[in-house]
């Protein structure tokens, strides 16, 4: 169903794509290592998910979940059991060749089709036999990856960089949603990281276009048994800007509610649940990144009026400063830069989460 809310496996579900599913197809027999980016709801998830369905050797691991459900620090145990799990999720076929590749591994044992790693296991270990079978392994919001071991997941690199060089069967996606963190934290061009030099496949997953967007309105009311009126499908295409996420949220409640406003409601809500893990993330790391975002959601969008806002509400900041936290929220995929009227101005790129932000100032009378 195309309004379902869970990121979608099969490509039945999913809504346009052909071209991003094939393109995702051919880089990963063509490259090593493949990245997925797109802003956060845009469909990375779904669109990984079904093309490790078809491919039918991938493994799917969600970094931020194990991040968020292993407290903040992902250890080698965290990701050792995350992995178990995934293999063990696969279908019976492919399971088989993986437990009879693994048999031999120290540390693995083997009870019919499923799998159990004791903690003593070796990833290394368990790579070089799993390079027997080939095998995709794709990690859903990698950046978070940086919070693997001690050293800011360089230890897991070094792991990647391994298997680049020597084991040819196998593969790895690395999806993101922080476009620029994603690449700092592989580091392909930076000289100290273990993954320099090596080159990968990318590819972006964007929002629908208008008209896109107005022809999955009408294709998943029509699924329902709708009728809905192309008025109302304009104005929410207007609002929503093209996010499939979103729109599969409105669409979802406006068939329960048959009423905008309140469709449009539960959006919002919606959106600030899911975004109040990720801006409480980003308020761990600086304060300053929330009063940014918030003043340019209220217009405040250009350097010095950036600077003002911030300045009167938390102090003076020096000029180098201000530049390193708009670079990161622009890597973050939080913020993007435009040019209008001749100058250089900053606009939050997911209107529902402008509105959010813009809400959140409203009530905390900032
Ligand atoms: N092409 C599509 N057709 C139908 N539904 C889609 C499509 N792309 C995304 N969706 C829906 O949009 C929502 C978000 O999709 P998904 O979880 O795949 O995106 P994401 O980019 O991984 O998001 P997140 O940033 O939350 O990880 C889900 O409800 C999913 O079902
Ligand atoms: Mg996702």
């Amino acid at each position: 169903m195309l309004f379902d809310p869970r990121p979608k496996n099969s490509r039945k579900d999913l809504f346009d794509r052909e071209e991003e599913l094939e393109e995702l197809k051919k880089a990963v027999r063509r490259y090593p290592i493949v990245l997925l980016l797109g802003i956060r709801r845009v469909g990375k998830s779904s669109l990984l998910k079904v093309a490790l369905n078809e491919l039918e050797n991938g493994i799917y691991i969600d970094v931020r979940e194990l991040y968020f459900s292993s407290g903040g620090w992902i250890t080698v145990d965290s990701l050792t059991n995350a992995l178990e799990r995934a293999l063990n999720s696969l279908k019976p076929s492919f399971r088989r060749k993986i437990t009879e590749a693994l048999r031999s591994v120290k540390g693995v044992t083997v009870a019919g089709v499923t799998l159990k790693f004791e903690s003593r296991v070796s990833l290394p270990d368990v790579l070089n036999a799993l390079n027997d079978v080939g095998v995709i392994m794709a990690f859903d919001e990698a950046q978070y990856l940086r919070y693997y071991g001690a050293r800011g997941g360089k230890e897991f690199l070094a792991m990647v960089a391994y298997a680049y060089d020597n084991l040819e069967n196998m593969r790895f996606v690395f999806s993101g949603s922080e476009v620029g963190s994603l690449h700092d934290f592989l580091g392909t061009a930076n000289y100290d990281s273990p993954l320099y030099g090596r080159v990968y496949g990318e590819i972006t997953v964007k929002p629908f276009s208008r008209e896109l967007s107005r022809e999955f309105f009408r294709r998943g009311f029509e699924e329902a048994g709708m009728k809905v009126e192309e008025k109302l499908i304009e104005r929410t295409v207007e609002l929503l800007d093209g996010i499939p996420g979103w729109l599969v949220e409105f669409g979802y409640n406006y068939i329960e509610t048959r009423d905008f406003d309140r469709a449009m409601e539960s959006v919002i809500l919606k959106a600030e649940k899911f975004m109040e893990g990720e801006l409480r993330e980003l308020a761990r790391r600086s304060e300053r990144y929330i009063l940014i975002l918030k003043a340019i959601a209220m217009g405040f969008d250009r350097w010095e009026l950036i600077k003002d806002y911030l300045e009167a509400r938390s102090g003076k900041i020096p000029n180098p400063r201000l530049a390193n936290l708009l670079r990161n929220l622009e890597k973050m995929s939080w913020i993007r830069k435009v040019y209008r009227d001749g100058t250089k101005r900053y606009e939050i790129v997911d209107p529902v989460v402008a509105r959010i932000l813009r809400k959140f100032s409203r009530q905390a009378g900032l």
